[in-house]
């Protein structure tokens, strides 16, 4: 585990791993010079007090000499220690943030979301910190206390010995305490993840909250991930809390250890009056004993701060680990625009159950197929699979006669165009939004695809037009324009599939005939792929195709499974009922 901890550190260092080996190099040379530095207190001490002062004063400069040496050789330390510091910073964000880019556009779950965003902000700034401000004295605190054991080895072999033994001894303690912990920690950083997702979706969704729970009670899944969170930030308080007690009892267990080891050395020797000189050597072998403890118990009380900075890298380890889809070393354009899927399973984890069940499909060039069916049948999973948001489980998606795993990303994107319930727009202009869905697009182009997807309608009200700002997000702009929006990025991307994913809520009845109008104005001219929800949209395709539970129950041209009687007709008299519904409805509105 260890292991995969350092490569993860070195990762988010990329090229600047040199600023890191300098740091290391530094820092155990700062630890081996304290501990030569101590080591003169040996000779020193013991001309002191064999009565010899004058033979001591060399020891004394020696001694004071590597004082000054150490504390000059520890600024270096620090400063190298900032290095890494701030390349860690600088490079692992921009390590995160290109690796994500290449996952898969259906890794981004609000939970993964959520994930990232702690650990690019905190989790980042935690490890940032350890080189400078924990590495130092938790490196130092191995080196030195070794070089002092190995002096006490020469001095008064069974307490050197015994130094010897319970540093790695120490080590494993540390190490069980560790995992103490860390299972707190896992627990609190799950906990204080979910938080943040229900924080975002309550400032969100404030709307829904207050008008199905009232005011007060809009609060209540916050409030459950809060007192999650404050259970579990308690428990991982108590532990971190408890580990740090049981390190420090095991550095001075060892102190205990080695004092006894020493005296009993000394009483070994007789029952009588102790010799001037073993009185001496007992001196400075306490001496170097206390020395050998005291950095061990600053260990003892880093070692909290290493091991949750140790669960902040295991985050960002998980990150780094989602894979990219593979890309094809040898990709091949496709034939044309035909959409064929053969025998697709899906799920979205590995122990999940299958969303989709050997669905075979095809769509012929230029046609129209309109994909029904209950929700959660997975319709939307569907779609996603052929734009490659994810990879088939089982089975093969072939666009143009070609599997689409062995297209390139451009490839793919150049031959689909979408438009989806959540169409993201970026903070920018309305033109800019456009213009993504064909950078070179001229102005006339531009003002076409505007005109076309009932933009032009809503600038009218716009004082910039279409240099209107949509805010993060679109968050300026009603839900129905900013899908408006994301149908003229489709239409003036010149793909020849498109995939639509009907909103049923989202939109109102203008905003449902410039989709209508839309698939109207394209049918023949592109493959389209619609996940229907309007009758219009329905009677107009080619090909109807119901889902049921992932699998296909019913598939052919609309008359005809009309005249089957079977879910489509079924389908159809349940939409015409509704339909007369809100004919009325929107009647009964319109005359007031
Ligand atoms: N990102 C995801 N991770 C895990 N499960 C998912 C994810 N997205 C969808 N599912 C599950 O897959 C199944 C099919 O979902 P899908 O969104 O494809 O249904 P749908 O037919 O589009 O429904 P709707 O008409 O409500 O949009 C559902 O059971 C859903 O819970
Ligand atoms: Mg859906």
């Amino acid at each position: 585990m260890l292991k995969t901890l350092v490569q993860t550190f070195v990762q988010l260092l990329g090229e600047d791993v040199r600023a890191l080996r300098r740091y290391l190099w530094l820092a155990v040379t700062y630890g081996l010079l304290c501990g030569l530095s101590m080591a003169a207190l040996v000779p020193l001490c013991r001309l002191l007090l064999a009565g010899e002062p004058q033979q001591a004063w060399p020891w004394l400069a020696a001694l004071l000499a590597g004082v000054l040496v150490c504390w000059a050789w520890r600024s270096q330390v620090e400063q190298a220690g900032v290095r890494v510091g701030v390349a860690v910073l600088r490079n692992g964000r921009h390590c995160v943030g290109t690796h994500v880019a290449r996952l898969p556009v259906g890794w981004f779950t609000p939970q993964n979301t959520a994930r990232m965003g702690h650990v690019v902000t905190q989790g980042m700034m935690a490890v940032a910190q350890l080189p400078a401000h924990v590495f130092t004295p938790v490196i130092s605190g191995v080196v030195t206390p070794l070089v002092l054991a190995l002096v006490l080895l020469a001095l008064q072999p069974q307490v050197g010995l015994l130094a010897l033994v319970a540093l790695p001894l120490l080590g494993g303690v540390l190490w069980c305490t560790a995992r103490l912990a860390a299972y707190a920690d896992r627990v609190f950083q799950q906990h204080f993840a979910q938080t943040s997702q229900r924080m975002v979706e309550f400032a969100q969704a404030q709307s829904v909250l207050r008008a199905f729970q009232g005011e007060g009670g809009g609060t209540r899944f916050l409030e459950q991930a809060v007192e999650r969170q404050h259970q579990s930030a308690l428990r991982l308080m108590l532990l971190s809390a408890l580990s740090v007690v049981l390190n420090t009892w095991a550095v001075q267990t060892i102190f205990v250890a080695l004092l006894a080891v020493a005296v009993w050395g000394l009483a070994g020797a007789g029952v009588g009056a102790v010799a001037a000189s073993e009185a001496v050597a007992l001196t400075v072998v306490l001496l170097l004993v206390v020395r050998f403890i005291d950095p061990l118990l600053e260990v003892a009380s880093y070692s909290e701060i290493l091991r949750s900075a140790g669960g902040q890298l295991e985050a960002v380890r998980e990150i780094l680990d989602a894979q990219p889809l593979p890309q094809t070393a040898t990709p091949q354009p496709p034939q044309n625009a035909a959409i064929t899927l053969r025998d697709v399973h899906f799920r979205y984890a590995p122990q999940a159950t299958d969303v989709l069940r050997g669905v075979n499909l095809h769509l012929a060039p230029g046609s129209m197929t309109a994909l029904i069916g209950a929700s959660g049948s997975g319709k939307s999973t569907l779609a996603r699979l052929v734009a490659r948001f994810f990879d088939v489980s089982q089975g093969q998606i072939c666009i143009g006669g070609v599997d689409v795993r062995q297209m390139s990303e451009a490839q793919l994107a150049g031959q689909i165009s979408q438009i989806f319930q959540d169409s993201y727009l970026f903070a920018g202009s309305i033109a800019d939004n456009i213009r993504m869905g064909k950078p070179t697009a001229s102005a006339q182009e531009l003002l076409q695809a505007a005109q076309l997807a009932g933009v032009s309608e809503m600038l009218e009200r716009l004082p910039q037009g279409l240099d209107t700002p949509v805010g993060e997000g679109g968050a300026q702009l009603s839900g129905g324009e900013r899908q408006r929006i994301a149908i003229a990025r489709a239409l003036i991307k010149d793909a020849p599939i498109l995939l639509v994913d009907e909103a049923t809520a989202a939109l109102d009845a203008g905003n449902q005939a410039i989709i209508a109008q839309t698939l109207a104005r394209l049918r023949g001219q592109r493959t389209m792929l619609v996940i229907a929800h309007q009758l219009s949209t329905v009677a107009m395709a080619d090909q109807i195709v119901v889902l049921e539970a992932g699998q296909v129950v019913e598939q052919g041209a609309p008359a005809a499974l009309l005249a089957s009687g079977g879910r489509y007709a079924h389908f159809l008299a349940q939409r015409q009922m509704a339909k007369g519904w809100r004919m009325t409805s929107v009647a009964s509105e319109a005359s007031h």
